[in-house]
Formats: structure tokens, C-alpha cells, sequence
């Protein structure tokens, strides 16, 4: 598949999708939300993908919102279609059955945080700078802001970066629990794959499973989250990875995990 706003590499098992406008900052206009929505599914029918990164060209953005002159041209009904859009595709990246990291290189602002915090976890640069600038467009975030940064960071915090569009940088990010790790910019990619490397030897059924039962059990009660983390354990040991994983424990070696489920 050949694009003209991301690229898209596989190795070893990790998909990297890199958002490929570097003169606009990686904006988010219709082509590019087009062509990633496409390599996300693609991602998504791939058995062979046991890992996705998400990082930006250019080494100034990982993503600097949606595009603002597309944004300034549409009406109501246009308006909800561009966020429909672009919020399907964020929706089926928390649905894929892998591991997603964000790579935050520079800016992830307005749609680019909100890319950024619908990924499992963001290792970001010293570089980086994250932000909802919505506000100082007259608008809100159309793309999870007001929903993902309160259940990250709590209410006050995303209320006071939602109600001043103020921008962060690394640091301030780290401490407030958006991004899980910081490093020199020239290092960034490098952690990424060690720990994507790391992810990508683990069991395909119970990387699913770890993962729907975080994110589905943060959405209801510790009563009912508890319930699916049980169903989600007694549906992994019907799985040869769980199989394995205890066989090889026990044998004393090293789990080759093959993520089918018990013949
Ligand atoms: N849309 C379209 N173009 C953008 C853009 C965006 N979101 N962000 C940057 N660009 C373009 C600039 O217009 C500029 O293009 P030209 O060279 O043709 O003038 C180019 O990228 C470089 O940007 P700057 O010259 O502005 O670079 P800077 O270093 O001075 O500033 C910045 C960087 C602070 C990120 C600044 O570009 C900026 O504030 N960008 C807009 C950020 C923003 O408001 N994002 C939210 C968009 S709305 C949204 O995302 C809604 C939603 O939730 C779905």
C-alpha cells in the first residue's frame, strides 16, 4: 500500500504508522484521516502485527491537530462528518487486539494529543509538547479531549489545560501521568522498540485479553470489571499460549508463544 501523508513499516512483528506532513506539522486533513483509518484496518486484519507505533515526520510534530484550513470551511453537518471521521478511526485504534504506542517526537496538540491518548501508553521526547488549543479556536476537542484527558489526569487538571488551551512540555506531562516515559529525542525511537520488542514476545491471546479488560473494565464497576478479568483469565488457559507460557516455566526455558488456542 502506497500513501501520500503516512508511511508505513513493518519489522519483527511492529507496525510503525508515521504521520507524514511535515510542512503542516502532520495537520490532520481528510486525506491523511483517509489513508490512516485504511492502515489501521489493514493493521487490524494482519495476524502477523504484534505491536503498532504511532510517531510523526519531520521531527518538529507528532501530530498538530486537525487541519485548520479544512476546519475553517465547514459547516454543521460537514463539521460532524470530519469528526466522525477522524473519531472512528481514533475509536478503532482502542479496539485493536495489540499493543499501541504513541511516539510523541514534538507537538501532539488538539487531535494529535487525542490520537496520542487513545494509544495503550505515549513515551514522548524531551521535545515534546502537548496540548487542547481548541479553546483558542472558538471550538472544543472533537476527538476524545473532553472525554480521554479527564480520565487520565483528573477533572481540575484537564478542565484548567481545556479551559486556557495552554500548551505543556514533557516533563509536565510525565508528572501529570499522560506520557509514561521521557527521553532524549534521539533516544525515543530506540525505547520504543525495546519495549514494543518486549510486548511483541508476549502471547498474542493474552495481550488481547489484558487489554480488553483494562479498557473495558474502566468503564464499569470493580464488581463487573472483576467479573470480566475472570471470564478473560478462563478464556486464556484455553489458549496454547498459556500452555506454553506454564509448560516452559516449569521446563525451565524460554515461552515460544504461537497465540493459537488449544487443538
Ligand atoms: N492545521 C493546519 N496547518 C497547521 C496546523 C494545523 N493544526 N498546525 C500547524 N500548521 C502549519 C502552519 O500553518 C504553518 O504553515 P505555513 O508554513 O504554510 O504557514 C506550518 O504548519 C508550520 O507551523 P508554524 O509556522 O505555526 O510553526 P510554529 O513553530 O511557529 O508553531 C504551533 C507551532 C504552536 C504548533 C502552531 O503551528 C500552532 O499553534 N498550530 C495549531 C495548533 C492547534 O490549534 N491545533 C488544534 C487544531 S483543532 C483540532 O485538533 C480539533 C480536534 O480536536 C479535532
Amino acid at each position: 500500500m502506497s500513501f501520500n501523508n503516512i508511511i508505513v513499516e513493518s519489522v519483527e512483528g511492529i507496525t510503525t504508522i508515521t504521520f507524514n506532513r511535515p510542512k503542516a506539522l502532520n495537520a490532520l486533513n481528510s486525506e491523511l484521516l483517509a489513508e490512516f483509518a485504511q492502515a489501521v484496518e489493514a493493521v487490524a486484519n494482519d495476524e502477523a502485527v504484534r505491536v503498532l507505533v504511532l510517531t510523526g515526520a519531520g521531527g518538529k510534530a507528532f501530530v498538530a491537530g486537525a487541519d485548520i484550513t479544512e476546519l475553517a470551511k465547514l459547516d454543521t453537518l460537514k463539521a460532524k462528518v470530519f469528526i466522525n471521521r477522524g473519531l472512528s478511526v481514533i475509536n478503532r485504534l482502542t479496539e485493536l487486539p495489540i499493543p499501541v504506542i504513541a511516539a510523541v517526537n514534538g507537538f501532539a496538540l488538539g487531535g494529535g494529543l487525542e490520537i496520542a491518548m487513545a494509544c495503550d501508553f505515549i513515551y514522548a521526547s524531551e521535545a515534546a509538547a502537548f496540548g487542547q488549543p481548541e479553546i483558542k479556536l472558538g471550538l472544543i476537542p472533537g476527538y476524545g479531549g473532553t472525554q480521554r484527558l479527564p480520565r487520565i489526569i483528573g477533572a481540575a487538571r484537564a478542565k484548567e489545560l481545556l479551559y486556557t488551551g495552554r500548551m505543556i512540555k514533557a516533563q509536565e506531562a510525565l508528572a501529570l501521568g499522560i506520557v509514561n516515559r521521557v527521553t532524549a529525542p534521539e533516544a525515543l525511537m530506540a525505547q520504543v522498540m525495546a519495549t514494543a520488542r518486549e510486548m511483541a514476545g508476549m502471547g498474542r491471546v493474552s495481550l488481547r485479553a489484558t487489554k480488553q479488560a483494562v479498557n473495558f473494565g474502566l468503564n464499569v464497576d470493580l464488581a463487573t470489571g472483576l467479573r470480566i478479568e475472570t471470564d478473560a483469565f478462563a478464556l486464556c488457559m484455553a489458549s496454547s499460549d498459556a500452555k506454553e507460557g506454564t509448560s516452559a516455566f516449569l521446563e525451565k526455558r524460554k515461552a515460544a508463544f504461537k497465540g493459537g488456542l488449544l487443538q
